[in-house]
């Protein structure tokens, strides 16, 4: 587990905008899971060089340009990475359209790649989502399971979340609409799955891995189950020796597939994504609060946050 004296804060002047290039005051940072596997040499994304600026996606408005494409005061969405000011090539951000009822941190939570883009496609395109399911999602009170959540019950499924702690679980009933959540943290996971779905599970959107998985592919439905795999949190400080799902034979058994996904090889559903989350945010239907850290100097704090659960909801960071 990396500690706060891993890493540091520079200050710098910005330099010379050099053409094709802008200055974006970087307004909310998305503190994502993938962030920590690039601090590792083994992993699944690339590794972050040391003495780097740390990468992050994020949100920012245009302070100053030389570049055709963006105007000063355009807001814009790429990899900022943890600064306050990210100075970058026009052609590595991407403009974004405001819309009434959507702000510009919505794109760094409901409206992001990484966040409810990511719930969007591993439970639509990759799990097959139907009316009806009885949809299971793990690290459900986070940012990718709270927008799981509330998709599947706009998609007329039943959902049950787990997560950890009681504040989190009533969160995800009373808040997101779940139809019941699960506090892994009480030790009787297990049981608690097998009672809540004696008939077996549907769709199962994983975002932790390890045991937790193996544990729900205990409980799938006797035919046509789908588990997603988007993530596994559990796993990303260990990289080099990641726990396998020790149940494997149970997707023969009751005749389930288990697909993983990265959402950037489903680009061009992101339209379709993003319309039908910001139609549900509309309509009241799709809520995901934000746990704000503020300050640049707190983008340790914040990341390292994200592996103890301290947050709910869409954790980011505004510089
Ligand atoms: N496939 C893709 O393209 C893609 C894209 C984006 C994100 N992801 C994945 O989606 C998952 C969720 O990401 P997110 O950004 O939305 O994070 P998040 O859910 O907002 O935050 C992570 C949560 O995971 C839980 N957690 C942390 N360590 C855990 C452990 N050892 N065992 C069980 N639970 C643990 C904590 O909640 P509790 O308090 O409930 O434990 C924590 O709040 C991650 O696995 C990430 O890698 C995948």
């Amino acid at each position: 587990m990396p500690v706060i004296d891993d890493f540091g804060i520079e200050s710098l002047a910005v330099g010379d905008v050099a053409p094709g290039f802008v200055v974006a005051r970087v307004d909310t940072l998305s503190i994502d899971a993938w962030i920590r596997t690039t601090l590792s040499d083994a992993g699944m994304h690339e590794t972050a060089a040391l003495g780097e600026t740390i990468p992050a996606l994020g949100v920012g408005q245009i302070v100053e340009s030389n570049s055709s494409d963006l105007a000063v005061g355009d807001w814009v969405y790429g990899l900022m990475s943890a600064q306050t000011h990210a100075l970058m090539p026009a052609s590595g951000l991407r403009k974004l359209t405001m819309q009434e009822g959507i702000a510009p941190g919505d794109f760094a939570g409901p409206l992001n790649v990484t966040g409810g883009i990511t719930a969007w496609v591993g439970l639509i395109r990759v799990a097959q989502v139907q009316a009806g399911d009885l949809v299971v999602v793990s690290g459900a009170a986070g940012a990718v399971g709270s927008v799981v959540v509330q998709l599947a019950k706009a998609r007329g499924a039943r959902v049950i979340g787990i997560a950890g702690g009681p504040v989190k679980c009533s969160y995800l009933t009373q808040t997101l609409g779940a139809d019941a959540a699960i506090d892994y943290k009480n030790g009787h996971l297990a049981q608690q799955l097998a009672e809540a779905a004696p008939d077996g599970i549907d769709v199962f959107f994983d975002n932790v891995g390890g045991e937790t998985l193996d544990i729900v592919l205990d409980n799938l439905a006797p035919a046509g189950a789908r588990v997603a795999i988007c993530g596994a949190i559990s796993q990303y400080q260990n990289l080099d020796d990641v726990r396998g799902p020790k149940l494997y034979l149970r997707l023969a058994e009751r005749n389930a597939m288990m697909k993983g996904f990265v959402v950037s090889y489903y680009e061009a559903d992101y339209p379709e994504a993003v319309a039908e989350i910001s139609a549900l945010m509309k309509a009241g239907k799709l809520t995901l609060p934000e746990h704000v850290v503020s300050g640049i100097d707190h983008f340790p704090d914040a990341l390292l946050m994200l592996f103890d659960g301290g947050h709910l909801g869409n954790l980011v960071v505004r510089p």
